[in-house]
């Protein structure tokens, strides 16, 4: 669970968020009274539950194949449920998954900005994002606003959100409910390797070039990494440390 107060703004560290503005009450709390708890709380890997995990699966399932025709690959499935009091706000940020958002209460005004809008989010940020975990670099511009996408999401309404695309929510005047459907792709894999051969080769000193500029380089880019990483991932194992699979079915959950 995650939570913070609705005294933070679009630009709120979203990582400082629940520390920053902590909400003072407990999830029962928040849940009795949402409309007056000035909170915003997510549930986080909600696959845990088995019937929310058959939930999943029946709506990925029927979503597969037409993502599978252009961005095949579907893994790491998981499910958040964002419980929120009127008019608190999600900090701009980025995730590693793909995104499709369903609204289930209450109206909610979702920003979502050009998955390759490098001047919303950079080369560097996402470098650091996939290399460190770090969001440091996703900073937030109320000059953004006018280059979002916008949508006023109501009850039977959603959005889709790819990979590492910046976006910002905005709650209406009553309480909301909303469920996001994630999970990784082939895609999502492989970006995240790039990006952090590409922090790898910044830090040497070196200008790496934008990942996506080139899909060959990417695509030789990529083996190359494969390898250096797969023989990287065997040592950890082989030393008996954690290593993060992303390849299975479902994400992890605690
Ligand atoms: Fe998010």
């Amino acid at each position: 669970m995650r939570t913070h107060s609705a005294a933070a703004t679009a630009a709120t560290s979203f990582a400082d968020a629940p520390t920053l503005h902590p909400t003072g009450k407990t999830a029962a709390e928040t849940l009795s009274d949402l409309a007056n708890a000035n909170a915003w709380m997510s549930l986080l890997n909600v696959q845990a539950d088995p019937t929310y995990r058959a939930f999943i699966d029946e709506i990925l399932d029927e979503l597969r194949p037409a993502i599978d025709q252009v961005d095949p690959g579907m893994c790491y499935r998981a499910g958040w449920i964002f419980v929120t009091s009127p008019n608190a706000v999600t900090p701009f940020h980025i995730d590693h998954e793909h995104n499709f958002i369903l609204q289930i209460r209450g109206p909610k005004r979702l920003y979502v900005w050009p998955h390759d809008d490098r001047a919303v989010v950079s080369e560097r940020a996402l470098e650091k994002f996939h290399d460190a975990h770090s969001r440091e670099l996703v900073t937030w511009d109320d000059g953004f606003r006018a280059r979002a996408r916008v949508f006023d999401l109501v009850p039977g309404m959603g959005g889709y959100m790819p990979s590492t695309t910046g976006h910002m929510v905005e709650n209406g005047p009553e309480p909301s409910i909303t469920i996001s459907f994630t999970y990784y792709t082939d895609s999502t894999r492989a970006n995240e390797l790039l990006y952090r051969g590409n922090a790898r080769l910044r830090r040497l000193g070196l200008r790496p070039q934008p990942i996506g500029a080139s899909p060959t380089r990417d695509r030789i880019k990529h083996a190359v990494l494969a390898t250096a990483f797969g023989a990287q991932s065997a040592v950890k194992r082989a030393l008996g440390k954690g290593v993060r699979d992303t390849g299975v079915r479902y994400a992890p959950t605690p």
